[in-house]
């Protein structure tokens, strides 16, 4: 990531774990086992601390982000890998809520950057579309948005009820995610930002986005600044993929446009997110949810989590090991040993075993 300093002089780095609800304690482990596989041989200590935190702990205790938490994370680690949350038996999503929402606003991670990229030609469900099509970041505002929670219920339980949820959007927030956009592109030597919103429709939210667009893009004449309306985005991104570099949108229509990018590049097990603050304490986790379908087998994809923890690698500063967990996860897809959602027979558990003996391959013939 651009304009990151990195934390202790890009030595050793503490990463707290929260494996959480059903999938996202089986495949958290795995890419566990794959960072500390690559970081035995390295000379810097990368050291892990877990965390027990998610729906059985809500249920059994009440107690869902601990007092003092917050502070904790961020005076005492560098990163943080995040399984997932979710469970049928807390149909309100508190416990998600309080823990993942309640990490993004209070850390202040207001870039969700879901890189959007086809390892294997075979994996798009996209005709005649190949990898050089499909590689593309979305930036996802964070912070804001409809996500606050600012709202309430008028006359509830009755026929009259009234339902109201408001989308807040600051100068700040909206600047600042549309900015880091633009640096992300120039610093990559990326051409192309696309900035979505609904401002046919949402004429006060969204304006307030149209005036900074224009404003920040005058800043990057260098870059070809474009926008879309989000049903346009998401028609265009299916018809021709390749005509993006970056999106940059709010944090909803980014939560929407990121599930479908993912389609395009092979599914949800496969993609990889980072929660940034450039130069604070950053979460890092795969996109998708707890899975309650398929919790409990032992067939998750790791690999959504393996590529978020190589997105971490490369926050904390270490990059030949990050490029070796990618090269790993592409070396599996190119020899199909995968789990079933990519039409495969493996075991969570054999993805991760094969994983970790790979990346430390790979690390080995890059350092
Ligand atoms: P989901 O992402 O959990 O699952 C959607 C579909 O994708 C399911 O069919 C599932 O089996 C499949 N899938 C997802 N990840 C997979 C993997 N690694 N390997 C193989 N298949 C995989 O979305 P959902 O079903 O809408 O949500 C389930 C729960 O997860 C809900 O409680 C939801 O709120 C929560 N959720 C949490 C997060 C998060 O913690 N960041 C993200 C999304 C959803
Ligand atoms: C995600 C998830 C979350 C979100 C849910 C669980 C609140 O879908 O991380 O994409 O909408 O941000
Ligand atoms: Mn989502």
């Amino acid at each position: 990531m651009p304009g990151i300093p990195l934390r202790n002089g890009g030595t050793a780095a503490r990463v707290a774990v929260i494996p959480g609800d059903g999938i996202g304690a089986e495949v958290t482990p795995q890419a566990v086992k794959v960072l500390k596989a690559v970081a035995a041989p390295a000379r810097r200590p990368l050291e892990f601390a877990e965390f027990d935190w998610g729906a059985d702990r809500y249920l059994r205790e009440g107690v869902s982000l601990p007092a003092g938490a917050l502070e904790m994370l961020r005076d005492e680690f560098d990163a943080i890998l995040f399984g997932a949350l979710g469970d049928p038996r807390v149909p309100s999503n508190q416990h998600a809520a309080d823990i993942l929402l309640g990490l993004r606003f209070q850390l202040d991670l207001y870039v969700n950057a879901r890189p959007v990229e086809l390892l294997h030609d075979r994996l798009t469900p996209l005709r005649d579309r190949t990898e050089k099509d499909i590689r593309l970041m979305v930036f996802r505002e964070n912070t804001e948005g409809l996500y606050v929670g600012v709202g309430g219920f008028f006359k509830k339980g009755t026929p009259d009820e009234i339902a109201v949820q408001e989308d807040v959007n600051s100068r700040k927030g909206v600047e600042r995610i549309i900015r880091y956009a633009f640096e992300y592109a120039r610093q990559r030597g990326l051409k192309r930002v696309c900035m979505s919103d609904k401002s046919n429709a949402m004429t006060f939210a969204h304006d307030l986005w149209q005036r900074v667009f224009k404003e920040v893009r005058r800043e990057y004449a260098d870059v070809d600044a474009r926008h879309l309306y989000i049903d346009t985005l998401a028609m265009e991104i299916v018809r021709d993929p390749g005509q993006f570099d970056v999106i940059v949108t709010n944090n909803l229509f980014g939560d929407i446009i990121s599930d479908l990018g993912a389609q395009l590049a092979g599914g949800l097990g496969l993609a990889p997110s980072g929660n940034i603050h450039p130069g604070k304490t950053s979460l890092f986790e795969p996109v998708h949810g707890s899975a309650p379908n398929i919790a409990g087998k032992g067939i998750a994809n790791p690999m959504g989590s393996v590529l978020a923890s190589a997105m971490m690698l490369e926050f904390l500063g270490w990059a030949p090991e990050a490029a070796a967990l990618r090269t790993a996860v592409r070396e599996a897809l190119q020899q199909n040993f995968v789990t079933p959602d990519l039409g495969g027979d493996k075991r969570t558990s054999e993805i991760g075993e094969w994983l970790a003996k790979k990346s430390v391959e790979a690390v080995a013939q890059r350092t």
